[in-house]
């Protein structure tokens, strides 16, 4: 297992994955974006032809499914859905959309926790960064770093916006509906760890974001990440 993670929560298009990303490549750690778990179950509902309002249906058919998911996120990155590379069509908003709506499913929190923590579990690495929405609060809440991200609305529909070749209006609703879903939820919320440490990207790029975030975890976890 990885001796330490550190544990990256946020809104949409702070910059969560791009940023660790980065990070990771400084420290040589593996970067895991747990969004990815949540976009996978909403693709194999939506393929299955189910709605969010048939939560058993949703149980039985996960449970059978995502055993035929293999996450291969502290190496490649890709996810393989059988015989399917699924990675690059769980990129889109609308996925992204789809998930935050599954996401307050019960069940599918229950599903997807334990594979959440398996991934790191295996990690033979010395170190993982971990981002996703409550990984300091639920998934990793001994984490030896907690980070809550966040940007301005305006910044972050830009940002998404050049990554969807689509109007930045044309995302600041659909970004902001998204938030309040996924911050108003009874369980698991997105919310700042009482013990974490805020790192506002709105006037940063990748890479000061990035070397920011580094020096948080050099001056955290003297030697863990020389
Ligand atoms: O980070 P993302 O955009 O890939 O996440 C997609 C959705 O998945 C997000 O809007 C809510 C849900 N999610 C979650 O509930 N908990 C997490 N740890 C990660 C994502």
């Amino acid at each position: 297992m990885a001796k330490y993670v550190v544990a990256v929560d946020g809104v949409v298009g702070a910059g969560k994955s791009t940023v660790c990303r980065a990070v990771g490549n400084v420290l040589g750690w593996p970067a895991v974006s747990t969004g990815i778990f949540y976009r996978t179950a909403a693709f194999i509902v939506h393929r299955h032809g189910l709605t969010v309002d048939a939560e058993q249906k949703i149980r039985q058919l996960l449970a059978q499914e995502l055993t035929k998911v293999h996450w291969h996120l502290t190496t490649s990155g890709e996810i393989s859905y059988g015989k399917e590379t699924l990675t690059a069509q769980l990129q889109s908003e609308s996925m992204g959309y789809a998930a935050s709506l599954l996401s307050e499913l019960p069940a599918v929190r229950e599903l997807l926790l334990p594979l959440q923590r398996e991934v790191v579990h295996v990690c033979p690495a010395r170190g993982v960064i971990v981002d996703g929405r409550d990984i300091a609060t639920v998934v990793f809440p001994q984490a030896d770093l907690k980070i809550f991200m966040v940007a301005s609305l305006e910044q972050r529909a830009r940002r998404r916006a050049s990554d969807e070749s689509l109007h930045p209006q044309a995302l600041l609703a659909k970004i902001k509906a998204r938030d309040m879903r996924d911050s108003g939820r009874t369980l698991a919320p997105l919310k700042k760890a009482a013990d974490a440490v805020e790192l506002d990207t709105s006037m940063m790029s990748v890479a000061q974001a990035a070397a920011r975030m580094v020096t948080l975890i050099r001056g955290h976890l003297p030697g863990a990440a020389t």
